[in-house]
């Protein structure tokens, strides 16, 4: 198959780009920080920016260029930003919806007329565990994967008839996020009303992150899809902590589930134990 994806220069993204090449596919793969070229790894790289019509147009005819169709897009590009919803701007929030969610709608209406006319295709999208659940301090992230959890459950019904499917992909912590992309709202470097509670939950989030599942497994999981003749809607790939958070979520009154996870980030005790254990 020729499988586009998004979001492939780190993390998640890049396990999956090997796993997808490792499965024989031809991977072209975008990312800002690409040079173009075929790597030893076999992945086509090419310069790609979610964000602008002009870099998404230019990766869509590079990827022509090398293979004339597209059988899978797979979009893992993201950012995160960390910070009170008092605090972070309409600005800060409008550049993770950007990335996040506006991106993927982007290089969706790019690949769809392509789909359309070979009758077939999947898009696999990268969604969150925090696209089921709300978390404290991650509003703008939490906010663009619940937009992409939306969206994709439309896109799918539309698109059925004409021979593509859609799947979303929900990852717990995994221990492959790149910290440049972990941004902070400018407000949280300052005097916050927030700034104990803050420090105390990035801390927590942190720890989880770094003690999170195997990315290669995640990778691999994500390639199997494109063996299936029916992908699933989705494909939750978390511990069995989270799994069990989000079925708490859906189960229990939204006063006790937000004191659970309450409990759980804003918790002085824990946070101290982690910057312990981290010095
Ligand atoms: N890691 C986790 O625990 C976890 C958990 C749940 C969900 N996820 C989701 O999984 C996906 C990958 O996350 P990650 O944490 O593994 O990766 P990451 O290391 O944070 O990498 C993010 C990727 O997105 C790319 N990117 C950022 N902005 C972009 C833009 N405007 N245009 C094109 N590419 C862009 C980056 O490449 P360039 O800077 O080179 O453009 C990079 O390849 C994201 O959608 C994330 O929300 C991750």
């Amino acid at each position: 198959m020729v499988v586009w994806i998004t979001g492939a220069s780190s993390g998640l993204g890049l396990h999956t780009a090997q796993a997808l090449a490792a499965a024989d596919h031809t991977v072209i793969a975008g990312a800002r920080s690409f040079t173009p070229g075929k790597g030893e790894d076999g992945i086509h790289r090419l310069q790609l920016d979610v964000t602008s019509d002009e870099s998404a147009a230019a990766f869509v005819w590079g990827a022509l260029a090398i293979a004339p169709r597209v059988d899978a897009l797979v979009q893992c590009a993201g950012i995160l930003m960390l910070g009170s919803c008092e605090e972070t701007t309409v600005e800060e929030y409008r550049r993770i919806l950007e990335t996040d969610f506006l991106g993927m709608v982007r290089m969706n209406s790019l690949a769809l007329p392509l789909m359309r006319s070979q009758g077939s295709g999947r898009i696999i999208l990268f969604s969150s565990i925090n696209g089921l659940l709300g978390i404290p301090f991650q509003s703008a992230y939490t906010a663009a994967k619940h937009a992409v959890e939306g969206y994709a459950e439309c896109l799918g019904m539309e698109v059925h008839r004409h021979g593509i499917q859609v799947c979303l992909v929900e990852p717990g912590d995994h221990r492959s996020g790149s910290d440049a992309y972990r941004l902070h709202s400018a407000a949280m470097a300052g005097d916050s009303p927030y700034g104990a509670d803050f420090a105390d939950t990035t801390t927590v989030i942190a720890h989880d992150e770094h003690n999170g599942s195997d990315p290669d497994v995640l990778g691999r999981r994500v390639a199997a899809l494109l063996k299936k003749r029916r992908m699933p809607g989705r494909l939750r790939v978390a511990s069995l902590d989270q799994k069990l958070a989000v079925w708490l979520h859906d189960l229990l009154p939204t006063p006790l589930n937000s004191a659970i996870l309450r409990g759980y980030y804003l918790n002085p005790k824990k946070a101290r134990k982690y910057r312990e254990q981290a010095k």
